[in-house]
């Protein structure tokens, strides 16, 4: 089959893929217990879906504005400045299928093909792949285990090159739940004006902090920082939309037309009736985003308590997100049925599934094979359960 050059340079996305195995699993029948999603298992909030239904019962079902209404543009801007303290115009603003799609659009429109752009790992899945996509070339760089993962100012030093156009930030984040602290956060964005590089900001999970820490948006440090970076932002995460697909970037208003251009031919806008929805979200009642994020907090204790208990198994506490990426690399090296042994975390994950009936997502496909990412978007009694199954099933092992 002739696929393009482009397309054959990627891989597709392994968390979707383990979630839907998980799913195929469940509706067989068998009872797995599944550690892969990435999504919020709350209902979007009552009132957001009250503000869809009526879009529909009002016929608000054509093509809208290539970037979005003008009142979800605006819904966007009224929410940078609340939560973040960032002053952006409308024309500042564009809205996508998602902020996977925003940040797709803008990987299309700012990396060309000498570009290096900078991915701290452990990464999520899609930003070295969009960035292949784009022709731009990525480099990754290692955060430590020992530093809880926080990119430091340093080890974006380490690979500057002239070639350097961009360095993606995503605190918290996904998969490690780190949050990169202020200090740092204020020692890289002087860097990026001193060396003249674009960030791109991926604050998906920014409501999901813990024990007390606050997310700092890059953008808010400065005007010649803001001047450089991107702010992606979504629904997804922070009112359990995932299914709705919208996300939104704000950034330099250039860049921002040439992503409404360009998503001109490619999705056109987002769902209208989706639209609709998010500005009920935005600039609604918050107090659904509180509840959920007290609720992930109990969870990630539960997990993190359980996850002690387990032999062999390190994991740094994570501080955002709803993921923990403990270190199982003591496990490789062990025999398995038939003489074969456990390598990587590809074979661990395989041997979870087979043993206990429980999914993770490999930390290889993260940049990371020592660890696995757990989400814990289930309940507690899952939890205690799926972690009770892995901790008979690496006992086997030792
Ligand atoms: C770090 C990160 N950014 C962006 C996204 C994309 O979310 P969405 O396209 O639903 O807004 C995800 C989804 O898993 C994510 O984990």
């Amino acid at each position: 089959m002739a696929l393009s050059r482009r397309v054959r340079s990627i891989s597709p996305s392994s968390t979707l893929a383990l979630t839907a195995l998980a799913k195929q699993m469940q509706a067989e029948g068998i009872d797995v217990i599944s550690f892969a999603g990435g999504e919020p298992d709350f209902e979007t909030p009552k009132h957001v879906r009250e503000a869809a239904i009526q879009a529909i019962r009002e016929g608000f079902t054509k093509y809208t504005a290539v970037a979005g209404t003008e009142q979800l543009r605006d819904a966007v801007v009224a929410k940078l400045k609340r939560d973040n303290g960032l002053e952006y115009t409308r024309d500042e603003v564009i809205t996508c299928a998602g902020s996977k799609q925003a940040l797709y659009n803008l990987g299309m429109v700012l990396f060309d093909k000498r570009d290096e752009i900078i991915i701290p790992v452990p990464y999520w899945v899609t930003y070295p792949e969009q960035v292949r996509l784009a022709a731009a070339t990525p480099v990754f760089v290692p955060t430590a285990e020992e530093e809880g993962f926080r990119l430091k100012r340093r080890d974006v030093e380490r690979v500057l090159s002239p070639r350097t156009k961009a360095l993606i930030l995503n605190s918290p984040c996904n998969p490690t739940g780190a949050v990169i602290e202020v200090e740092e956060l204020k020692a890289i964005a002087e860097l990026a004006v001193e060396k003249d590089f674009y960030l791109v900001s991926d604050e998906a999970y920014e409501t999901l902090t813990y024990d007390g820490v606050k997310h700092v948006s890059i953008a808010s440090l400065g005007e010649e920082v803001k001047a450089r970076t991107f702010v992606v932002g979504a629904v997804s995460k922070t009112y359990a939309m995932t299914g709705w697909r919208l996300g939104y970037a704000a950034g330099p208003k250039e860049i921002i037309k040439a992503m409404i251009d360009l998503q001109s031919h490619s999705t056109s806008a987002p769902t209208s009736i989706s639209q609709k929805a998010a500005v009920a979200a935005l600039l609604g009642s918050q107090e659904a985003v509180e509840v959920m994020r007290v609720e992930f907090e109990r969870r990630r204790d539960h997990l993190l308590e359980h996850l002690q208990r387990l032999p062999g198994v390190t994991c740094v506490p994570p501080q955002g997100a709803f993921y923990a990426f403990p270190n199982v690399s003591a496990f490789y090296g062990k025999k398995i049925a038939r003489g074969r042994k456990i390598n990587s975390s590809t074979d661990l994950v395989a041997y979870l599934i087979r043993e206990a009936r429980v999914t993770a997502v490999p930390g290889g496909d993260f940049g990371s094979d020592k660890h696995l990412r757990l989400s814990y978007c289930l309940s507690m009694e899952q939890i205690r359960e799926g972690l009770e199954r892995m901790g008979r099933a690496l006992e086997q092992l030792r």
